[in-house]
């Protein structure tokens, strides 16, 4: 799957969107931010009153007071920080429930194409992980910029108020330790790239030696692998040791130059303190206060990874949210009128996309109100494919369906599938009890209707005798009943529909006679009234029908009755006919 990259500006554009309903919360977070660098640059500030005026002046008043204004202090402080930690905790919490309602609306509307395309995992993940790696983002990476920023410019400016001479004197030292930092950071990113790349070569070499080991052995190859093997693992050791080098290096030269840069502070600092151009009080505060820089700027630098994640991660979810459906309503889509005459597929052609073969060609078939239409075919033959067509749930390449003459491309989805019902070999249940999965869709449905859905579904006495009736939760699908019953729930839904036209496809295949006999029975009478079309492999369900479609690689070869089909000497129908029951005669 090709998708499309955003910009970086565009994710950060729309990010921002996102947290745009919440601007009162940001206002109030950012206030209490800028509160707390404040006070935090004040913290160090105090160290200059209390060495000075209380541990040298001795002053008596500064020594009442002074732990007071640092209680007061530190209660601000920790208010502020637990109203900024909460407004964006909101903020981003409330991001992350829209981002997920947004996409799984999104993600629910796709068409049946979609869905073959993209696994339930990776959907999951969009919705799960790729959200979570967002408001990841924003809280360390927007938030800590935003937050580091504003200590690093407190605590700066309180550094040059102290003793801006100091201060500049300190800039300068600062630019040459990052220097080393640049330099030795190039040389590790680029060492990390090469390990990566050499770690996936260890990996697959493993891999092919350890699967292909039958392979190796039948070619005396051992040898050829266990070299293959340690070229590859020497290039991963010289590649890891180099980086451990780079790092230690690294490490090593910015603490040699921070020693330096420490001894040039006391030598200059110092003296002018014995001086008496400064004094020991502003000494200590200015250290402290340099000191303290450190926690923020350590932040900055992890800002980056948070960041690139949250947008690889943003890239994945606004591609999902931007992904219109296949199939959805025209412009204009009418509803489509109650169905009172005919449905018919004309000359209808149909491919999977990216598949190689045309699964249907020239379909042309009429079913008329109160027919039982049989679909049959060998298996791939391309009876799903023709069913799935009628609900749109894909879509004919050439050629049309009509519905009473309107074509089904022209009204809306909701209109069309309202009309149909369907009940297929995989009965879907949802984790919930009997009664919300026979009214799937209609929660407010009256009691009566149900129950009367269930007795007409052959259901009714299997459900009474459940220990809690019609409220039973039945797991996640259905597991707690059996095969039969689950699709009996099945039936019954349909009946609660009350759909005219009825697509039935393998409905009993998976059953044993017993249980097949009481859904058969129950099938029978949903297809009482109604216009069917039905897919099975057992030909006896379908002799009753009206016409029998007789479906080959996609194209129709045979119509008829029962009769008409089996009386035909060459016709495939008596084939397949006569193949079941020599099989079930043994
Ligand atoms: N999602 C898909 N993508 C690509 N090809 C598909 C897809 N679904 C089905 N096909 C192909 O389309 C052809 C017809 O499939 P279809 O499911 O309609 O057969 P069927 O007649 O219902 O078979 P069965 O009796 O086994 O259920 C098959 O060759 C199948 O491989
Ligand atoms: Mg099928």
């Amino acid at each position: 799957m090709q998708q499309p990259e955003y910009s970086d500006k565009e994710i950060l554009r729309r990010l921002y969107d996102y947290t745009k309903p919440y601007i009162s919360y940001w206002t109030m977070a950012i206030i209490c931010m800028v509160i707390v660098s404040g006070l935090t640059s004040l913290q160090a500030y105090l160290i200059k009153p209390i060495l000075d005026e209380i541990f040298i002046e001795k002053n008596e008043v500064y020594f009442a007071y002074l732990p007071w204004a640092i209680f007061v202090i530190f209660l601000l402080k920790g208010i502020c920080q637990f109203f900024y930690e909460y407004y964006l905790n909101r903020i981003g919490q409330s991001m992350v429930r829209d981002l997920r309602q947004e996409i799984f609306e999104q993600i629910i509307r796709q068409s049946l194409s979609f869905f073959h395309r993209h696994a339930t995992g990776e959907l999951m993940s969009r919705i799960f992980t790729d959200v979570a790696l967002i408001q990841e983002a924003i809280s360390t990476a927007a938030v800590g910029l935003i937050k580091n920023v504003l200590q690093i410019v407190g605590l700066v400016g309180m550094i040059f108020y102290l003793d801006w001479r100091l201060a500049l004197f300190c800039s300068g030292f600062l630019a040459i330790s990052f220097l080393p930092m640049v330099i030795f950071g190039r040389i590790q990113r680029r060492l990390t790239t090469r390990l990566q790349r050499n770690m996936g070569r260890l990996s697959t070499a493993t891999h092919e030696s350890l699967t292909g080991n039958l392979i190796i052995q039948a070619f005396n190859a051992e040898r050829f692998e266990i070299g293959r093997f340690s070229d590859v693992l020497k290039d991963v050791f010289r590649n890891t040791i180099a980086g451990v080098k780079a790092k230690s290096l690294s490490s090593s030269t910015v603490e040699l130059i921070s020693g330096i840069g420490i001894i040039a502070i006391i030598v200059y600092g110092g003296g002018r303190v014995m001086a008496g151009e400064s004094s020991t009080g502003t000494f200590f505060a200015f250290l402290t206060a340099l000191l303290m820089t450190y926690q923020p700027i350590k932040g900055l630098t992890q800002i980056n990874n948070a960041m690139q994640q949250g947008i690889a991660a943003a890239n994945r979810v606004f591609w999902m949210r931007d992904h219109q459906p296949e199939i959805q309503n025209k412009p204009h889509a009418e509803i489509l009128p109650a169905f009172t005459r005919e449905i018919r597929f004309d000359n209808v052609r149909f491919q999977y996309p990216g598949g190689r073969r045309t699964v249907l060609q020239d379909v042309t078939l009429t079913i008329r109100k109160g027919q039982t239409v049989a679909l049959v075919g060998h298996s791939g033959s391309g009876k799903t494919t023709l069913a799935n067509l009628l609900p749109r749930f894909i879509e004919a390449e050439a050629g049309g369906i009509t519905i009473d003459g309107m074509d089904i491309r022209a009204v809306t989805l909701s209109s069309l599938r309202e009309q149909i019902a369907v009940v297929t070999q995989d009965t879907v249940l949802f984790n919930g009890t009997v009664r919300n999965n026979i009214a799937y869709g209609q929660p407010d449905s009256p009691p009566e209707k149900i129950i009367d859905a269930a007795r007409r579904a052959n259901a009714l006495a299997f459900i009474e005798a459940l220990p809690d009736g019609f409220d039973t939760a039945i797991g996640q699908s259905g597991v707690r009943l059996s095969g039969g019953q689950r699709q009996r729930l099945a039936v019954a839904r349909a009946f609660m529909k009350g759909a005219p036209i009825l697509i039935l496809d393998e409905a009993t295949s998976s059953l044993d006679t017993v249980s097949e006999r009481a859904v058969q029975d129950a099938i029978d009478h949903l297809m009482e009234g109604r216009t069917v079309l039905i897919i099975a492999h057992r030909l006896t369900t379908i002799e009753r029908a009206d016409v029998i479609v007789v479906l080959s690689e996609g194209r129709i070869v045979e119509t008829g009755t029962h009769a008409q089909l089996l009386a035909r000497e060459d016709s495939e129908y008596r084939q397949l006919y006569k193949l079941q029951h020599t099989l079930s005669d043994d």
